[in-house]
């Protein structure tokens, strides 16, 4: 099936290193796939360790100058490209919806939350402000100046093609650092149409690279940004393995890191809940990108008192979410992301079912509309014992868990070594401040459901990594701090 854009050249299948773009030194390409039907549509070029040493010295060559670019005129620049964004939102919506598969509904949703960001580091970037510090002795001018930190190094996920790179570029470019990227291997064709746009909006040559790569060349590409101390910081959004090796690789260069990893999020229903409002932001913050989210709730407590009403009235309304591929207009729940995704769903439903749990709606594949979908799924009688206990689902499958004591939800909800996001519903105050104190997590959504925004910080504790992107912190983490001290003023 053809991929129809108003824009046809927003379709990119070369990368852009040093304001060409190119193909990989190589000559090699890779395919993508639509993952609703498991087919390749489109190719792009294989990068390795040489385009990825192309892209270093563009962006090394291009700093002095971008850094010297006036805030205002940073600024100006992001306005832009989020003008640009939001103008072609439909068509970048079209290039999410056919290489992750999430519906185009959700895919135009999501190039609105890309722009987001870009619209507020637009802002951020002319209100860097520095400290005049009152000096302890006579004479003296103390100054703290912010300062680019230099060559960034951003990796990014395949579950928010636009809205991942989106947020750590435009902090980066706001900050006046250039940028060596490398998007997921799974969907680069979002990522190369919105480094498309920046261009168009006067981001110069050299300032924002891309290289595209396989899976078997990935690890070659970041291994030279990771080696070089000219890369001053990285940012990565992934798992918390690949997260640990990055740090670990980092070390040698001492480089800034932002990683925002995995997730185990607890979501707690307590008996004063208001029950309707639990399960609309349940299905919200659940269902979004059938479940491929890493703030996703994975594990369901709800108090005993109401425990069946929520099952009935949480299971109406997954019995009825339309699963379809993205080019159906009516789809709620698109594909997962390959065959891998499905079989750990499926690993956990059965590991669960074979444990004593019981199925109240869903649990297969859908063959039918092709083999990444999985029908949306209740579990009930869950414990501890079970994987998707201890490991995050990634899937649209909820296990709901029964509790009836405070203390002991809160000592299952923090009895796991992420960190990223919580959730829970009580209409009780003095409850809302202990439980929100409690709860060991970066984000917490009190009766809310969907937290992400542009201008809150993003970001976890624990094995759910560091560093916050969005909000007035998001640009202080592509910054250093420069302290200057003036003497012989008296
Ligand atoms: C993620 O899944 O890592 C990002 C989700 C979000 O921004 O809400």
């Amino acid at each position: 099936m053809s991929l129809t854009l108003q824009r046809a050249d927003l379709l990119r299948t070369t990368f852009p290193v040093g304001g060409d773009w190119r193909e990989a030194v190589s000559g090699v390409r890779y395919e993508i796939e639509d993952p609703a039907l498991a087919q390749a549509f489109a190719s792009v070029p294989d990068g390795d360790a040489r385009d990825a040493q192309a892209a270093l010295d563009a962006a090394d060559a291009a700093f002095p100058a971008w850094r010297a670019v006036p805030a205002r005129d940073r600024s100006r620049i992001l306005a832009r490209w989020n003008a640009l964004l939001l103008e072609h939102r439909e068509d970048l919506g079209r290039l999410i919806s056919r290489e992750q598969g999430k519906p185009l509904a959700e895919a135009i949703g999501e190039i609105a939350y890309a722009a987001s960001y870009v619209e507020w580091f637009a802002a951020e970037a002319v209100r860097a402000y520095g400290d005049v510090i009152p000096p302890p002795v006579r004479g003296r001018q103390m100054l703290a100046v912010k300062e680019p930190v230099g060559v960034i190094a951003a990796i990014t996920p395949w579950n928010f093609p636009a809205a991942m790179i989106a947020r750590k570029i435009a902090p980066a470019l706001a900050a006046g650092c250039t940028v060596v990227a490398k998007p997921a291997e799974d969907t680069p064709l979002t990522s190369l149409a919105l480094a498309a746009l920046a261009e168009e909006a006067g981001v110069p040559a050299g300032v924002l690279n891309l290289v595209t790569a396989s899976r078997a060349n990935a690890a070659s590409v970041v291994d030279v940004w990771l080696a070089d101390a000219r890369v001053r910081k990285l940012t990565f959004t992934g798992s918390t393995p690949v997260g640990r090796h990055l740090a670990r690789a980092s070390a040698d260069t001492l480089k800034k890191l932002s990683l925002e990893l995995g997730g185990n999020a607890p979501f707690i229903v307590f008996e004063d809940a208001d029950l309707d409002a639990a399960v609309d932001g349940l299905m919200a913050a659940k269902f979004r990108n059938a479940g491929q989210t890493c703030v996703c709730p994975n594990r369901v407590y709800v108090h005993a008192a109401v425990h069946d009403d929520f099952v009935a009235r949480l299971a109406a309304r997954v019995s009825v979410l339309k699963v379809a591929p993205a080019t159906d207009a009516d789809a709620q729940i698109g594909p997962l992301i390959n065959l891998r995704a499905v079989e750990k769903v499926e690993r956990h439903v059965q590991d669960a079912l074979a444990r004593g749990a019981r199925l109240v709606t869903g649990g297969q594949r859908l063959p039918a509309l092709g083999p990444n979908f999985y029908q949306p799924t209740v579990l009930t009688g869950v414990d501890g014992s079970m994987e998707l206990s201890c490991e995050e689902t990634f899937g649209p499958m909820v296990p709901v868990f029964r509790f009836e004591d405070e203390h002991a939800v809160l000592a299952e909800a923090n009895g796991t070594p992420y960190g990223l996001a919580s959730y829970f519903y009580t209409r009780d105050v003095r409850r809302i401040a202990r439980v929100a104190a409690a709860l060991e997590s970066g984000l917490v959504g009190i009766n809310e459901g969907a937290v992400a925004a542009e201008a809150a910080p993003f970001g976890g504790v624990k094995a759910s990594g560091y560093g916050r992107e969005g909000a007035r912190q998001g640009i202080e983490e592509y910054m250093h701090l420069k302290y200057l001290c003036q003497g012989g003023l008296d």
